[in-house]
């Protein structure tokens, strides 16, 4: 059953910022977009890089090996409508970060 747990603090997570967390042996990417979070599935759907080291644009980020891009909020990419990168609701409490996990 999905619950929302906490990955973070704000203060992990400046704007502008990217990171990586693992938990229940999922990866996750959270992003600080212009002051608002979302987090998507860390690993790169096409042979596994690592979304939070990649560049951010806008709201989208570029994955750092072979450039696939994902938009943070959506999970939707260039790529096509056939890749849909999952994508879990955050919810930001005082100063927590708490996102919702399968
Ligand atoms: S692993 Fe991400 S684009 Fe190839």
């Amino acid at each position: 059953m999905a619950r929302f747990v906490k990955l973070a603090t704000l203060g992990d997570l400046p704007v502008g910022s990217a990171r990586e967390y693992e938990f229940e042996g999922r990866i996750y990417a959270l992003f600080n977009v212009d002051g608002v979070v979302s987090a998507i599935d860390g690993v790169c759907p096409h042979q596994g890089g690592p979304l939070a080291d990649g560049e951010i644009e806008g709201t989208s980020v570029i994955c750092p090996w072979h450039g696939w891009r994902f938009d943070v909020r959506t999970g939707s990419t260039p790529m096509g409508p056939r890749i849909k990168h999952p994508v879990y609701a955050v919810r930001v409490e005082n100063d927590d970060i708490l996102v919702e996990v399968p």
